[in-house]
């Protein structure tokens, strides 16, 4: 029998200590919780994408009376973004959330199938996508889906 470890390293930062880059990234995402539609839930998702062409695409929760057919955040920016920008990689994604006028207290943590989403962008972005994972005063900050989603099923599992 053999014994694998899967270990991460995350950095976690305070908003001021994030680069400039990296703020508007959040600042977006912060913003982008406005067009959150979540009657049901009353969780405000915000998510935002850093386009290696410098467009900052977002996405915020789409909920729906049948509940499986809403969308979290982060999908519906990433999907715009390829729909929009097909020939564009993502580089940064940040994601946030919010309960009326508060940004939550822990960070916001992605979903298995948004998990699963980030690490097709990422694949086809061919680096790592750096995720910034956003409460009211802190930053995850993670580089690569790796950490968020260990043996995952990507294109090379395919042979793409
Ligand atoms: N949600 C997101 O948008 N992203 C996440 O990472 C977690 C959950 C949404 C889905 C649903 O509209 C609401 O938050 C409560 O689950």
């Amino acid at each position: 029998m053999r014994t694998l470890e899967i270990g991460a390293k995350i950095q976690i930062c305070s908003h001021i200590e994030l680069t400039n880059e990296q703020k508007s990234v959040v600042e977006a995402a912060k913003k982008a919780t406005s067009g959150s539609y979540s009657p049901y839930s009353h969780f405000k998702v915000g998510a935002a994408v850093l386009l290696d062409n410098g467009e900052i695409v977002t996405g915020s929760n789409q909920e729906n009376a049948a509940y499986p057919s809403g969308l979290c955040a982060e999908r519906t920016a990433l999907f715009y973004a390829g729909a929009r920008y097909p020939e564009a990689r993502v580089r940064k994604i940040a994601i946030i959330n919010r309960v009326g006028n508060n940004f939550g207290d822990k960070v916001c943590s992605p979903c298995g199938s948004c998990r699963q989403v980030i690490c097709e962008s990422e694949a086809r972005a061919g680096a790592p996508i750096e995720i910034l994972l956003c409460s009211a005063t802190e930053v995850y900050v993670i580089q690569g889906i790796e950490a968020l989603l260990p043996f995952g099923f990507g294109p090379k599992e395919l042979g793409c």
